[in-house]
């Protein structure tokens, strides 16, 4: 989603925050702009395309070295050259960058209309360069603070003012901010990925929170009273290495290949062999206190969602907690019931979906108690929660989530292992489980050195223009994220049903044209997954099979592809493997921009 970069130091600033912002490509978006302050004043460039388009059109004196830049993905307004960020006020002096939504742009811009302002864009931004621009403070950093003042909405803001050269001034509600140290130099930007390979110390802001950034340092304060919050920067522990693709064609490719790595990361140190348990000591509860909950609530977006089903159906099992998974983005406008005794657990890669960290207001704000799985460590849903689980998935760039998403899975069973041994989940089956989790990253390793013979069957997947993806009770939520990542990246019309269900309707839509990619593990429920699939091969519908080698097919005319045998439990995600494989090499076949999916951002920080 939209992605702010600005620079104030000793370079200049245009290449420096136009890099950044090539950084910041893979989180999705249609336009691009720069504003740089100099010695010919404020210098506007933006248009819609990409940023390598908006590079070869820079103007020729385009110097200076205060810069602030945006990537821009349409909100209010269609991606048009006037629509891209910055925005500037009528005289040419202020320029701002935005990331959110501003609630109330419909009432400013008539304001600023009646008042004789001429609206140069659609967009809700615009209104915030007026607003600094006519504030009569003396200060940019009373101007914006009067600015925000009629201001209701989410924000992460950059502001150049030509008046005042020395400074950029930031300011977040809603939409992360973080604020780079270098020497002599500073930066800012939406994400720390634009700013790793410049510095690893910086300060990320917290909603309310407004900073002044000059070339040789920061200073934090309120929005509302400008008084100081006096916040000092930090030293993150990354590898900047971590945030490039490498020799791999794609990032999705290397996260895939990532995840036997990956997953251990989230496990280490936090199995116990001899009692069979999890520790997790970011979740902040005694025994008592996981002894006390009653019910477990899951509140994620998108695949977070669905792994979060998977989730919710391994606590059941281990716990005999009744769970459940909710789309965030639905709970939280349906005025929930919050119980006490329920634990809430919000699941998030980016940390930052804004329907997700909503949703976590809402529970907290009830009294309810929230806990996180989020990837990104210090970012806003990990912090808004009352104690969590990092998944130490290190940076994920693609679009389409796949680590991340495993180590969600891995994040869910430690949690459904420590909440099911302080409750009736014996110490054989504790230790039965804690073996299957450490046999899980080899298992992964097995299925992905598989790969080349999945390549044919996703090409002939990709060729279809629909497709159902089935499975039953745990591989539901599996069939669930199948069809999530083939329609990404492959643009096909992949749907997921309940294997159980298909003939209460879709099989109506069954003919060799509509393949279906079944999922059906050995458990208790083979036989009757076995039935759904004759149904379909009566129908010559063709079948993609994932399954374990000891399951006979008998004379159903499949592709097979076996994955390795966990326990029933932990088999989900191992079923998920090849998923991810199928809808890569789909994507990759029809010849898609895998790692930037039309229409989709990395993290969706609009509601
Ligand atoms: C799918 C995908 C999205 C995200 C969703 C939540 O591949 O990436 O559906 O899972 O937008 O994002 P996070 O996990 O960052 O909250």
């Amino acid at each position: 989603m939209c992605g702010i970069v600005g620079y104030i130091g000793r370079q200049d600033a245009a290449p420096v925050v136009l890099e950044g912002l090539t950084r910041l490509e893979h989180r999705g978006y249609d336009s691009a702009g720069v504003a740089v302050l100099g010695g010919r004043g404020l210098r506007v460039a933006k248009q819609a395309g990409r940023v390598r388009e908006l590079t070869d059109v820079l103007p020729k004196r385009f110097a200076g070295t205060t810069a602030i830049g945006h990537t821009r993905w349409a909100t209010h307004g269609p991606a048009t050259d006037a629509n891209a960020h910055p925005h500037v006020d009528e005289t040419g002096r202020v320029a701002v960058v935005h990331n959110g939504i501003i609630d109330n742009s419909a009432a400013l811009r008539a304001q600023l209309t009646d008042a004789g302002v001429t609206l140069a864009s659609d967009t809700d931004t615009e209104v915030v360069a007026h607003l600094v621009a006519r504030s009569e403070a003396d200060t940019l950093e009373g101007k914006v603070r009067d600015a925000l003042r009629v201001v209701v909405g989410t924000y992460g803001l950059a502001v150049l003012h030509a008046d005042f050269p020395d400074r950029i001034v930031v300011a977040r509600n809603g939409s992360p901010l973080v604020v780079g140290v270098g020497d002599k130099e500073m930066y800012v930007a939406s994400d720390l990925a634009a700013l790793v390979r410049h510095t690893t110390t910086v300060a990320m802001l917290d909603d309310g929170e407004m900073a002044t950034v000059t070339a040789s340092g920061f200073s934090t304060m309120r929005h509302t009273d400008l008084s100081s919050t006096g916040k000092t920067a930090t030293q993150v522990d990354i590898d900047a290495a971590a945030y490039e693709a490498g020799d791999h064609e794609s990032y999705m490719r290397k996260e895939i290949l990532e995840q036997p790595t990956t997953a251990q990361a989230v496990l280490r140190g936090r199995l116990d062999e001899r009692f069979g348990t999890a520790h997790l000591g970011g979740l902040e509860m005694d025994a008592r206190d996981l002894r006390a909950v009653r019910r477990v609530k899951i509140l994620g977006c998108g695949s977070a969602y669905y792994v979060g089903q998977m989730g919710a159906g391994l606590i059941e099992e281990l716990a005999r907690i009744p769970a459940d998974a909710e789309a965030a983005s639905e709970f939280r406008y349906r005025d929930p019931v919050i119980e006490p005794d329920t634990l809430y657990v919000a699941v998030s890669q980016s940390g930052e979906t804004i329907d997700t960290l909503l949703a976590v207001q809402e529970v907290r704000r009830k009294g309810g108690r929230c806990v996180g799985l989020v990837n990104v460590v210090g970012s806003a849903i990990a912090r808004e929660c009352d104690g969590g689980i990092y998944l130490h998935a290190g940076p994920e760039v693609a679009v389409a989530s796949t680590k991340a998403l495993t180590n969600m899975f891995l994040g869910f069973a430690l949690l459904a292992l420590q909440l099911g041994r302080v409750r009736d989940l014996s110490i054989a089956d504790g230790k039965r489980l804690v073996a299957g989790l450490e046999r899980l990253p080899g298992q992964i390793e097995e299925i992905l050195a598989g790969e080349a013979d999945l390549v044919e069957v996703a090409k002939e997947l990709a060729e279809a223009r629909s497709l159902f993806f089935i499975g039953r009770v745990r591989g539901f939520p599996v069939a669930r994220e199948g069809a999530q990542k083939f329609k990404e990246i492959s643009y096909r019309h992949a749907e997921a049903y309940p294997t159980s269900e298909l003939k209460h309707g879709p099989l109506a839509l069954i003919d060799p044209e509509v393949p279906t990619v079944a999922l059906v593990p050995r458990d208790e429920l083979t036989e009757r997954n076995i039935g759904a699939l004759h149904e379909i091969d009566a129908r010559h519908g063709p079948l993609v099979v994932i399954t374990h080698d000891e399951v006979d097919l008998g004379a159903i005319g499949a592709r097979r592809i076996d994955v390795p045998r966990n326990e029933p439990e932990l088999d989900p995600i191992l079923l998920t493997i090849p998923l991810q494989l199928l809808a890569y090499h789909a994507a990759q076949h029809l010849g898609h921009d895998i790692d930037k999916p039309r229409n989709l951002a990395k993290s969706v920080t609009v509601e």
